[in-house]
């Protein structure tokens, strides 16, 4: 049967293999997914392991992502952009690269019934997450794009990477000025149980709010923007689902159906 893995380190918690398997499930196609560890120093060798094994994709995720970039054959445009690869498609020995986490982002935007085009949108964090998602939201001609970052160069570096997109910003979060259409927390600060301290005015009863980490409960940025009166406080869950399926697509050429499986997980 066709195989298909997610490597990380850790990777215990991957929710990756429930959602395949549930793709799979749905759409009637036979193959097994499977979530793998990987030592931090052995990616190279895992990957050759995996080619010569006739695996057919895999999934990558925290924290070898720009390692993959480094080591497949063929990069996809967004992978290039994102300077990280999310998703391998083996063929012949053969391997390709994309990245399907902006998309996921954008899809899940869309689903929750919610608009870029024209937005003002402030992003939270200039790290892998972030440089992922910038190309999709520049694709859907927000308004503007303001970048937040507490190290405040890597704002500065990334806003000109992207600069040619769109327009694009970096500021220090004294710098903020008016009320912002979306928030998105591109950080990993909830991590260590921590929310960036958002100046009261950037949220208003318009807000969308969306925190592209994930947890059962809700997340310390939700809460934080739900306090602040924020309109809608949205977590990650949909965008792993949906950048999930853009995988399962690229592989297996049918898209599943996203909505029952983000109940299921959730549930
Ligand atoms: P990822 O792949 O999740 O993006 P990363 O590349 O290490 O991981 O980036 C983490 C991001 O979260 C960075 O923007 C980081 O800010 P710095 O560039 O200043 O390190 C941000 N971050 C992490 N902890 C944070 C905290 N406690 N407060 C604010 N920002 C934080």
């Amino acid at each position: 049967m066709d195989q298909y893995f997610v490597v990380g380190n850790p990777i215990e918690h991957s929710k990756s293999p429930q959602i395949h398997t549930l793709f799979a499930e749905q759409t009637g196609q036979a193959l097994e997914y499977d979530k793998m560890l990987v030592e931090l120093d052995n990616f190279d060798n895992a990957m050759t392991h995996f080619i010569q094994s006739g695996v057919q994709g895999l999934n990558v995720t925290v924290p070898f992502k720009s390692q993959a970039f480094d080591y497949v054959d063929e990069l996809s445009e967004r992978a290039k952009l994102a300077g990280a690869v999310n998703t391998v498609l083996f063929k012949d020995g053969h391997s390709c690269g994309d990245n399907t986490d902006g998309v996921g982002l954008v899809r899940d935007i869309i689903n929750q019934g919610g608009a870029l085009e024209n937005k003002r949108l402030l992003v939270l964090g200039a790290g892998g997450a972030v440089r992922g998602i910038l190309g999709p939201l520049l694709n859907k001609n927000p308004q503007e794009i303001v970048i937040v970052n507490r190290s405040h160069d890597k704002a500065v570096q990334l806003a000109q990477d992207f600069s040619s997109l769109g327009t694009i910003k970096a500021q220090t979060l004294e710098q903020l000025e008016g009320a912002f259409d979306w928030i998105i927390n591109g950080t990993s600060a909830g991590l260590d149980g921590k929310v960036v301290d958002l100046p009261a005015v950037a949220v208003t009863s318009q807000t969308w709010c969306y925190d592209l980490l994930y947890s059962d409960g809700e997340t310390g940025f939700n809460q934080r923007c739900r306090e602040l009166g924020a309109f809608k406080c949205i977590d990650g869950l949909g965008m792993l689902v949906e950048q999930a399926a853009e995988a399962f697509y690229l592989w297996r050429g049918v898209r599943p159906e996203t909505e029952s499986v983000v109940a299921a997980i959730r549930g």
